[in-house]
C-alpha cells in the first residue's frame, strides 16, 4: 500500500476523491462480510472488526452525505438482512381508497353515498371536498400532549414501520404542536420529493456512481426508510397533511375544518383543497387539477374526493378496507409504444395457463416496463371475453409494436397495436394446447350451466402437474395465508425440486425431517445455521392460525380472502365448516342450503367447495396438515368485545336513525351476521315501527326482540 491510500487514512483527512474511494471500498468489503457472515455462517472478520468498518462507513458518510452511494451499507435495501425499524400498530388502521376512472364512477359515488344516507336533494346539497391525490408514501404522525412521540409507514395498514427519527427531519412536520391541542392527536398525510430536489437528487447520485431513483414516489420512499438518519436529513422530503387516526378530541366537524385545523397547528396543506356542493362542481375542479398538474412541481395521479361532514364520514363506514365516503378520481392511464419480443405461458395454481407479454423495456410515468398482461387466448387472437373483436379483431403477434398502458399499480395492458410496423414474417402466435410445466393436455372447459367456453385454458395435470404444487405451495405460505417468513417463492421451488416439501403438511415436518437427515438444510447453498434455524421457527410460529387464514390458504378455487372470512364467520370452527362442506354434497340438504344462504356466497363458489372436499387426495392432504397445525375458531377472532359479535341478527320494520344497508353495515363491523328472514338460528330482531310478520315470528320463537334505540345502546354507539 502506497502512503496516500485512503484505507490507512483518517476520516478528517480524506479529500472528496480519497472519500468517494473509501465508500465504494468499503461498501464492497462490508456487503462481502455480510454474505459471509448471514449466507455462509461463516464470518472472516470478528464482530469488533465488522463494527468498526461500519463505523467508519458512517463516519465519511457523515462527513460527505452528498457522497452516500446507492449500494452503501447504511441504506436498508441491499444490506443485511436485519430487522431494520421497529413495528407500530396503528391505533386505527390505515386505509386505502377506491378508484373511479370516469365522470360518471364519481356520479355513482354521490348517488351511492345519498342512497346509503337517504340524503335525498331536497335536503339539500351535500358538500364534497376535492384534493390532488399526491403521489408519495402515507405517513401517520402520533403526538401526546402535543409532542410527536412516533411515526410511522402505512405497511400493511395495520402495522408500519417506526421512522420516527426520519420524519423528524422533515421541515413540514410541526415537532411539537400548540398548547390547547387534544391529549391524543394522529395527523396523517403523504411524504412526497418535489420535482427539483428529485432531479438534483438523483444528479448527485450518478454523479457519485450510484444508481438513479425511477421515479419521485421511489425516492421519497427511499430516503424516508433510511437507517441512517443523517441520510434522510440530507434528502428534501416534504409533508401534506390530508386525513388523521386516532384523536382524543375532534377540534372540527368537518373534513375542510380538520384540515384547516393542521394547518394552523403548522402542518403543510394541500392550497388547492376545495368544498364542492355538486359533482359538476367536483368534475370541474377535477380539471382545473390536472390542467395544473404540469405545473406543480411535484407528482399527483388524481384527485380525492371526501365527504365534508365529519358526523355523515362516521355514519357511512368502511367497507374492507376503504372508506365509503372517500374516492379517488385517477388521471388517465399513461400510454407508450414498445415491441412485444416474446409471450411466456405461465401455469398458476389452478392450472390456469396465462401468457405474459415480454417487451422490449420502456419507460412509462417514469416506471420502467418489461412485462404486460395479455390475460387469455381470445384476447392473444382478438377477441374480447364476450365474443366481441378487440383491436379492430387483429391478433397479437411477437415483433409486434404494442402500445402500453399503465395505471397505478395495475399490471400493465397491451391497448392497441402499430399493424403499419408488424414485421413480414410474423405469426399468428399458436397457444399451447399442451401444459408447458407437465405435458399434460390444457383444455377449456364448457360451462354447466350457460355452455359458454371459458376463457381460460387449464392444465388437467392436477396433482401431477409441478407448476401448481408449487403455485399452491407459494400461495399457501403467502402473506396474507400462513404468511411464513423466509419462505417465499425461490425457496418453494428450491424444497420442491428437492423433494422435502411437496404437500402444506411437509412444511411442517420439515424440522423434524431435517434434525434425522444426512444432508441437512444448514449446509445446504444458501442456508446456514441461523438462516436454517429462523426458518424452522417462523413455521412453528403458525401452528395456531386463524380459521379464515388458513380456508384462504388452501386456495380452493373462488375462495378468496374475503369468502374465506365469510365462510369462517359463519362456521365459526374448523369442525363445523368441514363437516358442513362434506353433507352439502346433497344439493337437496340443508348444509347446501346453509351455505348457499350465506350472504356473499354464491352457487360457483359452494360449488367449488363442496367439490373440494369431496377429493380423497384434499382429504388426505387436510388430514396430515391438521395433525401439525391448529385453526382457531373464529368467534374468538371476531370477539372484539362487541355485544353481537358472532350473533345473527334481523333487522324489521321501518328504521329511523339510519338505513338499511347503514343498519347492516355496522352490524357486520361490530362481527355479528345479518339474515333476511327470522329463523331458529336468529339471535336478535331489532324492529323498528310498522314490523309485521318477521315481528310476530320471533315472538313466536322466543327471539329477543329490540328496538332501534336500544340497539345503539347495546352496541354502544350514539
Ligand atoms: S385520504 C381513509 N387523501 O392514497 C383513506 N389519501 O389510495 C385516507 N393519498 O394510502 C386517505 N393523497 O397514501 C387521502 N389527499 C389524499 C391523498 C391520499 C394521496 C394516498 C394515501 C392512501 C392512498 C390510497
Amino acid at each position: 500500500m502506497t502512503r496516500s491510500d485512503p484505507a490507512l487514512l483518517d476520516v478528517d483527512d480524506l479529500t472528496p476523491e480519497q472519500a468517494a474511494a473509501e465508500l465504494a471500498r468499503l461498501a464492497e468489503e462490508i456487503s462481502a462480510h455480510d454474505a459471509r457472515y448471514y449466507r455462509d455462517d461463516a464470518p472472516s472478520i470478528s464482530d469488533a472488526e465488522y463494527d468498526a468498518l461500519r463505523q467508519r462507513n458512517a463516519a465519511i458518510e457523515k462527513r460527505f452525505p452528498d457522497l452516500v452511494r446507492a449500494d452503501s451499507p447504511s441504506v436498508k435495501v441491499g444490506a443485511a438482512p436485519q430487522e431494520a425499524f421497529g413495528k407500530i400498530t396503528h391505533a386505527i388502521p390505515m386505509l386505502s381508497l377506491d378508484n373511479a376512472f370516469s365522470d360518471d364512477d364519481v356520479r355513482d359515488f354521490v348517488g351511492r353515498v345519498r342512497r346509503f344516507l337517504k340524503y335525498d336533494p331536497l335536503k339539500g346539497p351535500l358538500a364534497v371536498t376535492a384534493e390532488p391525490k399526491i403521489d408519495g408514501l402515507s405517513l401517520s404522525l402520533r403526538f401526546e400532549q402535543g409532542r410527536l412521540v412516533s411515526a410511522a409507514t402505512r405497511g400493511d395498514g395495520a402495522t408500519g414501520e417506526n421512522v420516527t427519527r426520519n420524519a423528524e427531519t422533515i421541515d413540514d412536520i410541526p415537532r411539537s404542536l400548540p398548547k390547547d391541542v387534544p391529549d391524543i392527536v394522529e395527523v396523517r398525510g403523504e411524504v412526497y420529493m418535489a420535482h427539483a430536489d428529485f432531479t438534483a437528487l438523483n444528479e448527485r447520485m450518478v454523479g457519485n456512481g450510484g444508481k438513479p431513483f425511477a421515479n419521485p414516489r421511489n425516492a421519497a420512499a427511499g430516503s424516508l426508510r433510511q437507517l441512517n438518519v443523517e441520510i434522510t436529513r440530507q434528502r428534501p422530503l416534504r409533508f401534506f397533511a390530508y386525513a388523521w387516526g386516532e384523536m382524543s378530541a375532534m377540534p372540527a366537524d368537518t373534513q375542510m375544518g380538520m384540515i384547516d385545523v393542521f394547518s394552523q397547528w403548522g402542518f403543510a396543506t394541500n392550497p388547492l383543497m376545495k368544498r364542492c356542493e355538486s359533482v359538476e362542481e367536483l368534475i370541474d375542479v377535477y380539471h382545473h387539477i390536472e390542467e395544473t398538474r404540469a405545473t406543480l412541481g411535484y407528482d399527483i395521479d388524481g384527485v380525492v374526493y371526501k365527504i365534508d361532514r365529519l358526523d355523515l364520514q362516521k355514519r357511512l363506514g368502511f367497507v374492507s378496507r376503504s372508506p365509503r365516503w372517500a374516492i379517488a378520481h385517477k388521471f388517465p392511464a399513461e400510454k407508450a409504444f414498445t415491441i412485444l419480443n416474446a409471450i411466456e405461458i405461465q401455469v398458476g395454481r389452478t392450472g390456469a395457463l396465462t401468457p405474459v407479454a415480454k417487451l422490449e423495456p420502456v419507460t412509462v410515468g417514469g416506471v420502467v416496463v418489461s412485462n404486460a398482461s395479455l390475460h387469455n387466448e381470445d384476447y392473444i387472437r382478438g377477441v374480447g371475453q364476450d365474443g366481441e373483436p378487440l383491436r379492430g379483431g387483429k391478433d397479437i403477434r411477437v415483433g409486434d409494436t404494442v402500445r402500453i398502458q399503465r395505471a397505478g399499480d395495475v399490471i400493465p395492458q397491451i391497448i392497441d397495436l402499430d399493424l403499419t410496423k408488424r414485421p413480414p414474417d410474423a405469426e399468428p402466435f399458436a397457444f399451447p394446447t399442451t401444459c408447458p410445466a407437465c405435458g399434460s393436455h390444457a383444455v377449456r372447459e364448457v360451462h354447466p350451466k350457460t355452455g359458454r367456453i371459458d376463457a381460460i385454458r387449464r392444465c388437467t395435470g392436477g396433482l401431477i402437474c409441478p407448476a401448481q404444487a408449487t403455485e399452491k405451495l407459494k400461495h399457501f405460505v403467502s402473506r396474507n395465508a400462513f404468511d411464513i417468513e423466509g419462505l417465499g417463492d425461490k425457496q418453494v421451488d428450491a424444497f420442491y425440486a428437492d423433494g422435502m416439501v411437496k404437500n402444506p403438511a411437509d412444511i411442517f415436518t420439515l424440522r423434524r425431517r431435517d434434525a434425522a437427515s444426512l444432508t441437512r438444510l444448514k449446509n445446504k447453498d444458501g442456508w446456514g445455521e441461523t438462516s436454517a434455524k429462523n426458518l424452522f421457527d417462523a413455521i412453528d410460529e403458525r401452528r395456531e392460525i386463524d380459521l379464515h387464514r388458513f380456508i384462504y390458504a388452501l386456495g380452493i378455487r373462488h375462495v378468496g380472502e374475503g369468502n374465506a372470512k365469510l365462510l369462517a364467520r359463519a362456521y365459526g370452527s374448523w369442525e363445523a365448516f368441514a363437516r358442513a362442506m362434506r353433507a352439502a354434497e346433497d344439493h337437496a340438504g340443508d348444509a347446501w342450503a346453509e351455505l348457499n344462504n350465506i350472504d356473499g356466497v354464491g352457487e360457483v363458489v359452494a360449488e367449488a367447495l363442496v367439490q373440494f372436499f369431496s377429493e380423497p387426495h384434499n382429504r388426505e392432504v387436510l388430514e396430515a396438515l391438521l395433525a401439525e397445525v391448529t385453526p382457531v375458531d373464529a368467534e374468538k377472532i371476531a370477539d372484539t368485545g362487541s355485544p353481537v359479535a358472532g350473533k345473527t341478527l334481523v333487522f324489521t320494520g321501518s328504521l329511523e336513525r339510519m338505513t338499511r344497508d347503514e343498519a347492516k353495515a355496522m352490524a357486520e363491523r361490530f362481527g355479528a351476521k345479518v339474515a333476511g328472514s327470522v329463523s331458529k338460528k336468529t339471535d336478535l330482531v331489532i324492529a323498528g315501527p310498522g314490523a309485521g310478520s318477521k315481528l310476530k315470528k320471533a315472538e313466536e320463537l322466543g327471539v329477543d326482540v329490540i328496538s332501534e334505540d336500544d340497539w345503539f345502546d347495546l352496541v354502544g354507539e350514539i
